[in-house]
């Protein structure tokens, strides 16, 4: 089975559960305040694991009990966190989340420990990068890691996969070029080439300048309506699962993982596609980020009765 390495951030999420989210100046009262596993690397980690991938991850916690929970949890789905190193002096990445009725979220990360993940220490990690095939991760580290990264998975001839969130508007041009495939949901792409994405003909020329700036594959995730391919060859939508929210928490993490795994097994592009959108309508169902993730076998099960 061909390898994959996850190279991203760790938090703690505090879930909120609210009936609405606070406008500026308001006050509401919660519901309930829910501990669990997060940092959308980690997700990512832990759904290839859950998946049956092979997979290895690279991230910072702190030197604290959060950071061996979230340790803990995912060596529980089966990930090598030989390459997750505990820091002293900053604390475990932490996300206040708040999810409301429509199952919609809010989050603010606290990056802490997750801003210790260096261009050198990803230099150090070296073995660990030449011995995988894939390679994925997020922006909730510094921008100079990963693009060193980057630069040694095309230097080593790594598939590069960026899922750029939390989005920014000022990532180096160099970047770009260097991913294989780009994971943005709509607001993401919004956010990375500053132009619409109300319609699907905005969303496909935002697509373009993403191809055009040197991806080779952009996949946008469109909610419950599925999925856009953007390639040189064309653009594909794929259609979506229709289903009742509870907690859209992670689902993003949730399709660029199980995109990956399943071309880790020797899907092709569309059927990769169209089991990440499967797999993630299962995650909108449940509450939590990795809470919310299920196993190779659940995922055979709810395919069959569906
Ligand atoms: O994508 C969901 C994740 O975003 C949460 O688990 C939270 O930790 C933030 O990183």
């Amino acid at each position: 089975m061909k390898k994959i390495l996850v190279a991203g951030s760790l938090n703690m999420d505090m879930v909120l559960d609210v009936d609405h989210h606070p406008q500026p100046g308001e006050t509401i009262l919660g519901r309930k305040l829910t501990y669990s596993p997060g940092g959308k690397g980690a997700n990512q980690a832990f759904a290839v694991g859950r998946l049956g991938g092979d997979v290895r991850m690279i991230g910072c916690v702190g030197a604290d009990s959060n950071g061996q929970a979230l340790i803990d949890n995912l060596r529980q789905a089966g990930v090598d966190t030989s390459a997750v190193i505990p820091v002293v002096d900053e604390p475990t990445g932490l996300a206040v989340i708040s999810v409301d009725d429509c199952g919609e979220n809010c989050i603010i990360v606290i990056s802490g420990a997750n801003f210790c993940l260096t261009p050198e220490l990803i230099r150090k990690q070296e073995s660990v990068i030449t011995d995988c095939d894939y390679i994925m991760t997020q922006l909730e580290t510094p921008v100079d890691a990963v693009l060193e990264l980057a630069r040694m998975a095309r230097q080593y001839g790594k598939c590069m996969i960026l899922d750029p969130a939390p989005a920014r508007a000022d990532l180096p041009d160099e970047l770009f070029s260097l991913i294989d495939i780009m994971k943005p949901n709509e607001t993401e792409l919004r956010i990375l080439t500053g132009m619409r994405t109300d319609t699907d003909e905005d969303i496909r020329k935002a697509a373009a300048v993403l191809l055009e700036k040197g991806v080779s594959k952009v996949v946008v995730t469109l909610g419950d309506r599925g999925a856009l391919l953007a390639e040189q060859e064309g653009v594909r939508f794929f259609e979506g699962q229709k289903v009742v929210p509870v907690d859209t928490t992670a689902a993003g993490d949730t399709f660029t993982a199980a995109l990956v795994n399943g071309l880790a097994e020797g899907m092709v592009m569309d059927e990769a596609i169209h089991f990440a959108n499967k797999v993630s309508s299962i995650v909108v169902t449940r509450a939590g980020a990795q809470a919310s993730i299920p196993d190779k076998e659940e995922v055979k099960e709810i395919l069959r009765r569906n």
